[in-house]
């Protein structure tokens, strides 16, 4: 009891702080229980408000075609892979059935930069290395992703990468510990450093949190203790698997942000850019019409009881949150009921 009520308290004041001194490794990090903040819910749109004041920086987007290129950190199952690919390869597949993932990215596109350059809604995954040995152990920093990168990208094995338009994403599997996974990050974005990798570009990291925190990282596939007697209970994962179906919506606020501030001077609130808000930050937690304060918002079930409530290629299916609209300053999604 004593640790469930401690636990809603740190959860408590890291809503309610947000001080880049206190917090210095929340950088560009996500973690879905910390409810959307400063938000108050309207009538059309989610979490619309004229009191975020979203702003653009001056740097760049991800404006020409995204070439992603995946490290699997790890063991990796090929059906997760395959699961994992189908979401990010659902970006650039506008006949997936409506609410579709290409839908969903359409917001996305309508960030623009300096230059009137739109983010690209074409992705592409360039490149694929499998360190399956576990490179760097099993416990990893953040600085120590810059390493796997450099690895990934360097020797014999690893991917040619385009130094105009690459970005990499980082996936480690359930037995990998991460400096503050599950406390206060469940993904983060950030770029490479030239000392580090040997050049500058953007990249983000997701753990997969299935054996670790699924409570924390994969709700609402998972509820914490405190929630299990009277609140609802666990919802039933689109593809079966709390951790990886968990690990995509995390995913998709990873690369939003990383679309629309990749260098974290593109578009992002707040005054301070070491905790800036972005536009996955904003979106925590909402998944659908009415969602705020905790409440998800309306989803579909399919006739297995799975919850999601957008359609990707080969007839997947997704749970993912919505994200900020610039044009109409609130959080949208394909699947809103008008
Ligand atoms: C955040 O920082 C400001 C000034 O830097 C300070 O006044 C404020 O008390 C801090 N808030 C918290 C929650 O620590
Ligand atoms: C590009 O961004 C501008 C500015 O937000 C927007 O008006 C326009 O509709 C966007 N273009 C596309 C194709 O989304």
């Amino acid at each position: 009891m004593l640790i469930h009520l401690l636990f809603l308290t740190s959860l408590i004041a890291a809503a309610h702080s947000h001080n880049a001194t206190k917090q210095p490794l929340n950088l560009n990090s996500f973690n879905p229980k910390i409810p959307p903040r400063g938000i108050s819910a309207s009538k059309r749109f989610e979490g619309s408000s004229n009191l975020v004041n979203l702003r653009y920086h001056m740097g760049p987007i991800l404006s020409s075609p995204i070439n992603l290129y995946l490290i699997w950190y790890g063991r990796w199952s090929p059906s997760h892979r395959l699961l994992i690919k189908d979401f990010l390869l659902s970006i650039s597949h506008p006949s997936s059935p409506s609410p579709s993932v290409s839908q969903w990215w359409r917001t996305l596109s309508l960030y623009s930069d300096q230059t009137s350059a739109n983010i690209s809604s074409r992705l592409l995954i360039s490149g694929e290395f499998s360190d399956h040995r576990y490179s760097h152990g099993k416990s990893l920093t953040r600085l120590s992703i810059q390493s796997i990168i450099a690895a990934a990208g360097g020797g014999a094995g690893g991917f040619a990468v385009d130094h105009r338009s690459g970005v990499f994403l980082v996936l480690t599997a359930s037995d990998v510990a991460m400096q503050d996974f599950c406390r206060a990050v469940c993904g983060f974005h950030y770029f490479t450093f030239p000392s580090e990798v040997g050049y500058t570009l953007p990249y983000a990291w997701v753990g997969n949190s299935g054996a670790q925190c699924p409570e924390v990282c994969a709700y609402p596939f998972a509820v914490p203790g405190y929630m299990a007697g009277g609140g609802p209970g666990a919802l039933r994962p689109p593809n079966g698997d709390p951790g990886v179906d968990g690990m995509i919506s995390v995913i998709a606020h990873e690369l939003a942000e990383l679309a629309s501030n990749p260098l974290v001077n593109a578009w992002y609130a707040g005054e301070d850019p070491t905790a800036p808000t972005e536009i996955g930050d904003l979106c925590e937690g909402l998944y659908g019409s009415g969602g705020g304060g905790g409440y998800m918002g309306e989803v579909m079930r399919d006739s297995g009881g799975r919850t999601f409530n957008l359609n990707g290629r080969n007839g997947r299916k997704f749970l993912v949150q919505w994200v900020w609209s610039p044009v109409l300053k609130a959080c949208v999604g394909p699947n809103a009921i008008d």
